[in-house]
């Protein structure tokens, strides 16, 4: 073992091994209340009580004690957009005036190399200082965008999904690809960048009303000669969206139907919103593996409507939470659980804290069919993890002095809980967080 970059993380550690079943579901997680982690190049080589992983550890290995706070995964954040840092928070109608009006405008600037690589740096920036160590985006159509997110990535050693946006139709001129060019720059980026470090290449067209028939074959081309390769794309988020796809593909059964026909459902497939489904369509998504990524803050920014977990889940659709920034408003997955539990809470369905956190961890890294590297602390996992202060300011001090139970402090942390709890953010073993402790 290479003494030099290991080192001990002392804390109380939280790691997922199932989704809970409810509130006394104390066999979905492992909690420790004196922990540590062991991390060597990069991977966590023991977890468990502190005393135990010591024993482990090298002589002369450093040691942080990140007690009293709390360790676990860091978070994933399956569903955002790379270019859109400077459209969150623009005042907007719904969906496709807020795309005409601020998106596409903002993302005709990723033209120009420079700017992705000074929007990737702050992106970078925000996702860590919120405790994100992975997401999953979508670039700009321009291929440079798509250079400009994975290097700045590479540079940080973060285990990040993206791809180049396929659009050839329904936008600006300047934004639109060819059904021809979007397949060979999507395919060349894919070659580039997949499988390169930690990078994972997407392939991502828009939605179907911004693709050309042409459009949606070459990407399910792409689909069948990658099946390593996820596909991301947005289905049923908005009323006036959905009627227009339907014009738009007169021959499909629903909208769910367009991306069936072009090849593109797997259980690599990620859905963006999926809030007005039909039956047919959630047999589809469960019979495929596809997954559902609710993204509540952006569904409630848009006016898009309610993601109704328990009937994705009932049907077995596999689910994931998101930001969706810059429809989204909060790079933080705590903003984005608290405003989830709120969006469920309005239909009834109550959330447990512990499912919450475990749907930022583990949950959304079995949804990107990633739980075997991500989303655990487990034993010869890549040591991306967060420290969780549930004190962070003030006011959460101040109410965690009644806190009882560890979801107690998880309930606190989520819905007070923003990037002043993330007291630090490790990647692949290293601090990324300038002002952590
Ligand atoms: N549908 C197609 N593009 C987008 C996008 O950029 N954001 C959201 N929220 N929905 C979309
Ligand atoms: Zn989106």
């Amino acid at each position: 073992m290479n003494t030099s970059n290991a080192k001990i993380l002392r804390g109380r550690l939280l790691s997922f091994n199932a989704q809970p079943k409810g509130a006394d579901d104390v066999s979905a997680y492992t909690y420790e209340e004196d922990g540590a982690l062991l991390i060597s190049e990069g991977r966590i080589s023991a977890s468990g009580d502190y005393s135990n992983v010591r024993k482990q550890a090298p002589q002369g290995c450093q040691e942080i004690d990140h007690r009293p706070h709390l360790i676990v995964p860091g978070f994933i954040d399956p569903h955002l957009h790379f270019p859109q840092v400077q459209v969150i928070a623009s005042w907007a109608d719904q969906l496709l005036d807020w795309l005409n009006d601020y998106t596409f405008p903002a993302e005709q600037k990723f033209a120009d190399k420079d700017h992705g690589d000074r929007i990737a740096k702050s992106f970078y920036d925000t996702l860590l200082s919120h405790g994100t160590t992975t997401a999953a985006a979508y670039c700009s159509s321009h291929p440079n965008s798509v250079d400009a997110y994975f290097e700045e990535a590479e540079r940080r050693n973060m285990l990040m999904l993206g791809g180049k946006t396929m659009m050839d139709r329904g936008a600006p001129p300047a934004l639109c690809d060819t059904a021809q060019s979007s397949y060979d720059d999507s395919k060349a980026l894919l070659e580039k960048w997949h499988g390169r470090g930690r990078a994972h290449y997407v392939i991502t067209p828009r939605f179907a009303i911004t693709s050309t028939p042409a459009q949606l074959e070459a990407a399910g081309s792409l689909a069948k000669s990658y099946p390593d390769c996820h596909v991301q794309t947005h289905l049923n988020e908005n009323h006036n969206e959905i009627a227009y796809t339907l014009e738009l593909y007169p021959d499909a059964e629903d909208y769910l139907g367009v991306y069936e026909t072009y090849g593109l459902l797997g259980n690599k497939t990620l859905l963006g919103h999926c809030i007005h489904m039909k039956e047919r369509e959630l047999g589809l998504m469960a019979e495929s593996g596809s997954v559902a990524v609710f993204c509540p803050t952006s569904n409630l920014f848009l006016g898009s409507g309610l993601f109704d977990k328990a009937r994705l889940e009932a049907s077995g659709v596999r689910t994931a939470v998101a930001t969706d920034i810059g429809g989204g408003t909060s790079y933080s997955m705590l903003r984005t659980l608290d405003e989830g539990y709120k969006v469920l809470q309005l239909q009834r369905q109550r959330l447990h804290p512990l499912e919450t956190i475990y749907w930022a961890t583990l949950g959304n890294a079995r949804a990107l069919s990633l739980e075997s590297r991500i989303g655990t602390l487990e034993t010869g996992t890549d040591a991306d993890v967060i420290v969780l202060n549930a004190s962070a300011t003030p006011e959460m001090a101040i109410r965690h002095e009644t806190v009882k139970s560890l979801s107690e402090e998880l309930f606190l942390l989520q819905t007070l809980g923003d990037d002043r709890a993330i007291t630090q953010t490790y990647v692949a073993g290293q601090p990324m967080k300038a002002s952590g402790n």
